[in-house]
């Protein structure tokens, strides 16, 4: 099995490391868990890594440390439940090095958290590689992304390249993601569209416990095994126009659950609406102006445009047009997470 990318620790007395973990769009969504504390989910899912989007994270070990100290650079406060959840994988990686050292933790985004881009992915990947790198603990790829996942579901599909599965399992042992192409594989790109920095109202992780409130989330998991296959023979044959059809139908599909839940969760606002319909719009327009390209959208406001690289400048120029639009960021499938020499402190 491969070993997790590792930069030696040399010198005992630096415990220290800095990781580089990317946010990741899933193509067949990731909605309603089987156990919600150890996150094994309810079906499979199918995602990518993307090369715009990002979380650096520093953590540093030390004797000298008497509390877990942790900073977001660029914000003055640390919420409860964020510093809690990175306490938590802190825990879990002292557990698993049998050591009571505290820690010294500085991350940032590189973009807004909480509005559908997935920054628990990026932010507790990076904490979980970075703190174990810093302990010296050289765990395989699988290791990594199921102790990813305790973190935050999709953070364990942030941790192999290019294009990922995440395989439910049956329980905490073999529940992980793999690669299933790398990234120079297909020339996808994802224009991510972010209509409002605002936080959303519901958490992903409320959204998840409230899915089996849904009539429709049992025939959503019964459509899930032949929606897994569809969509990986559209990939195998690199069919972008099967491809789109799947994802933006699957992406209705789980808002679906969500608009039905008890109570209904509504993650869109006008504006990704009317990109929802200027996309389909565009792929309906005479030859000459058509432009093909499909949306899928994850727990919030902001759009993921998927196109061909060959469209990527037409669809940014139209965009930029649309009102509405805040910020544009253009992905292509990345590597996943990275140990990097540069620290944060
Ligand atoms: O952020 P999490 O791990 O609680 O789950 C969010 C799940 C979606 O982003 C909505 C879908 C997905 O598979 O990424």
């Amino acid at each position: 099995m491969s070993k997790a990318p590792s930069s030696k620790i040399n010198n005992m007395s630096e415990l220290k490391a800095t990781c580089k973990s990317p946010a990741n769009i899933a193509f067949i969504k990731y909605w309603g868990k089987t156990d919600p504390k150890t996150r094994v989910p309810q079906n499979n899912s199918i995602s990518m890594c993307l090369s715009g989007l990002f979380s650096i994270c520093t953590v540093e070990f030390r004797r000298g440390y008497y509390l877990d100290k942790i900073m977001f650079l660029d914000e003055k406060v640390v919420k409860k439940k964020e510093r809690e959840r990175i306490i938590a994988v802190l825990d879990r990686v002292r557990k698993l090095k049998k050591t009571k050292l505290k820690a010294r933790v500085v991350t940032k985004n590189n973009f807004p958290k909480a509005v559908g881009i997935a920054s628990s992915a990026s932010g507790l990947s990076s904490v979980t590689f970075a703190a174990c790198q810093a302990l010296g603990l050289n765990l395989t790829k699988v290791e990594l992304s199921k102790l990813c996942r305790l973190a935050s579901g999709t953070a364990c599909r942030s941790v192999p390249d290019g294009f990922v599965e995440w395989k439910k399992g049956t329980n905490t042992n073999d529940s992980y993601s793999v690669q299933i192409f790398p990234p120079d594989y297909w020339d996808i790109v994802d224009v991510v569209v972010i209509v409002s920095s605002e936080m959303k109202k519901i958490s992903s992780t409320e959204g998840h416990a409230l899915a089996n409130t849904s009539p429709f989330q049992k025939s959503r998991l019964l459509g899930m095994p032949a929606q897994i296959k569809a969509i990986k023979k559209a990939m195998k044959e690199k069919n972008f126009t099967a491809f789109g059809q799947i994802i933006e139908q699957e992406s209705l599909n789980m808002h679906a659950i969500c608009l039905t839940s008890q109570p209904s969760i509504l993650y869109w606002n006008p504006s990704t609406i009317r990109i929802m319909k200027d996309v389909q719009a565009w792929r309906q327009a005479y030859p000459d102006s058509r432009l093909e390209s499909y949306f899928t959208i994850d727990a919030g406001s902001s759009v993921h445009i998927i196109c061909q690289k060959k469209d990527k400048r037409r669809l940014v120029t139209r965009l930029k047009r649309t009102v509405g639009v805040e910020k544009i960021v253009v992905n292509q499938p990345s590597v996943g997470a990275r140990i990097i020499d540069e620290h944060l402190f």
